[in-house]
């Protein structure tokens, strides 16, 4: 049945109000720009085929579109921003008479499928808007009914009579017409109004004098219809999805500190009792297995952690996979291509890069592994610096299970490290290092000097 719907989604306006080089829709709300959101939830509808109106900044946006998927929804430009039924008049010629139409703005990111699913089940094969009543009405279109209740028309806010602003249902601009009548009736629509524009809502009077029923759907919540013109209401609307994706999470059992400060920027699976402390911002996609906590203040984007694992305060992991029972930092940071066995502890200011650590391995504190094979029972003394990059090529360093390598020393890749080798301290090792045996290089044996003088003040 959605196979015949058609959405055109509006994004040619210019968002002033933003302030900013981004275009409007390309703002992220959760990660993702508000467009994405609005694309989705139509997807999520069943809606298979979408226009999207671009006017400015139509190059970006057509760009990211095409990077979003290969399945991408049509795009036609609006040159001129003449107002939403000029837009909406833009797309119609990829639309087919027998579809029924959908109109959704791409700056109203947080319209649900459902809403969606509803409006189309209002249509039918006649006229549904989705309205909303707000305390605060300034500013929207209200919506004009008979003595019976029907729906007349819409009045936008500048061209209302103070009686008609008294009016708190309004126009969130979301509606569902079928194409051929919509077609006829766009091309009645004038643009003699205080703005010189012309209104997609002058579409609904002509409906009501067809004798066609306008159907009303109202929006769950009104934070759903809200649009977002300023960085402030950007904000809002991000806090407003937060707190929805939040909820369904810890309704799937994650527990939360403080809902009000986390942040999902993607997707998130979740094992058994897991817990995230304050503060903590996820992105891409993660999955956290059973009984792993999360301290405050960590940053994770596209991780793995499994079962157990414990990552402690202001540590950053990005496309790390982390085994079970490991103990991360607190200040850790786990740079792309890192992955941990199980029970690896990596402490404070430690950094790994591209790097495999096996099982219960440790490096506790100040170290920086890039480009390394470490093996499994392996202790990374403080300081320890893989020199992985020559200033034009990264070498592998490979250290055998069992190593120790003692604190401040200098791993000068490529060199292998046998299992069970002892590196001492302070050592700068370019050379390979064979396995169970001592090695050692440092400048000159230590001396003191009996005769030496401390400096003073001259
Ligand atoms: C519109 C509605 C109003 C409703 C409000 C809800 C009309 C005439 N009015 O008013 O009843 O209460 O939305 O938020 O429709 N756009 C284009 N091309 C254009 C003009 C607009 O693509 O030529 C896009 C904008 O980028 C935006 C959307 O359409 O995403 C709405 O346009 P906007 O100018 O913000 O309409 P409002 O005055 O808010
Ligand atoms: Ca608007």
């Amino acid at each position: 049945m959605t196979d015949r719907v058609h959405a055109i989604v509006l994004a040619a306006g210019q968002g002033t109000r933003m302030k900013s080089a981004l275009p409007k829709v390309l703002h992220p709300i959760g990660g993702q720009p508000m467009l994405g959101h609005v694309l989705d939830a139509a997807a999520s509808a069943g809606i298979a085929s979408s226009h999207v109106v671009l006017g400015h900044g139509a190059e970006k946006v057509g760009d990211w579109l095409k990077s979003r998927s290969a399945e991408q929804p049509r795009s036609v430009l609006q040159l001129k921003q003449l107002g939403t039924a000029h837009a909406v008049s833009q797309a119609m010629p990829e639309v087919p008479d027998t579809a029924l139409v959908v109109v959704l703005y791409g700056d109203v990111p947080l319209i649900t499928p459902e809403t969606v699913a509803a409006l189309i089940a209002a249509a039918k094969d006649g006229f549904a808007l989705v309205t909303v009543t707000l305390d605060q009405p300034r500013g929207y279109g209200r919506i004009l009914r008979d003595a019976a209740g029907r729906v007349t028309g819409i009045v936008e806010e500048k061209d209302a009579t103070p009686e008609q602003r008294q009016i708190r249902e309004v126009n969130t601009g979301l509606m569902a017409a079928p194409a051929r009548r919509l077609r006829r009736w766009l091309s009645h629509v004038g643009n003699d109004n205080a703005n010189g524009e012309y209104y997609l809502t002058d579409v609904v009077g002509l409906a009501a004098r067809d004798g066609i029923t306008v159907r009303t759907v109202s929006a769950a919540a009104s934070e759903e219809v809200e649009g977002v013109n300023d960085p402030l209401q950007l904000a809002r609307a991000e806090r407003a999805f937060q707190r929805r994706n939040v909820e369904r999470l810890q309704r799937d059992g994650l527990y939360l500190a403080d809902p009000a400060r986390f942040d999902l920027r993607g997707s998130l699976r979740i094992g058994r009792d897991v817990r995230i402390d304050v503060g903590c911002v996820l992105e891409g996609q993660v999955e956290l297995g059973d009984d792993v906590q999360i301290g405050p203040y960590c940053l994770l984007r596209d991780v793995r952690v499994a079962a157990g694992t414990k990552i402690d305060a202001f540590s950053v992991l990005h496309e790390a996979a982390v085994g079970r029972a490991c103990i991360i930092g607190p200040y850790a940071r786990l740079r792309p291509g890192t992955v941990l066995g199980d029970g690896v502890h990596i402490g404070n200011f430690v950094e790994l890069k591209k790097t495999t650590v096996g099982d219960g391995s440790k490096a506790n504190h100040l170290a920086y592994l890039g480009d390394a094979v470490v093996g499994a029972r392996v202790n990374i003394g403080a300081g320890v610096i893989t020199c992985n990059y020559d200033g034009a090529n990264k070498f592998t360093t490979v250290i055998g299970d069992e190593a120790f390598i003692g604190t401040d020393s200098q791993l000068v890749a490529p060199v292998t490290i046998g299992r069970g080798a002892y590196i001492a301290a302070g050592s700068t090792i370019a050379k390979d290092a064979p396995a169970d045996q001592l090695t050692i290089n440092r400048a000159r044996e230590q001396r003191s000097l009996p005769s030496w003088k401390r400096p003073t003040k001259g």
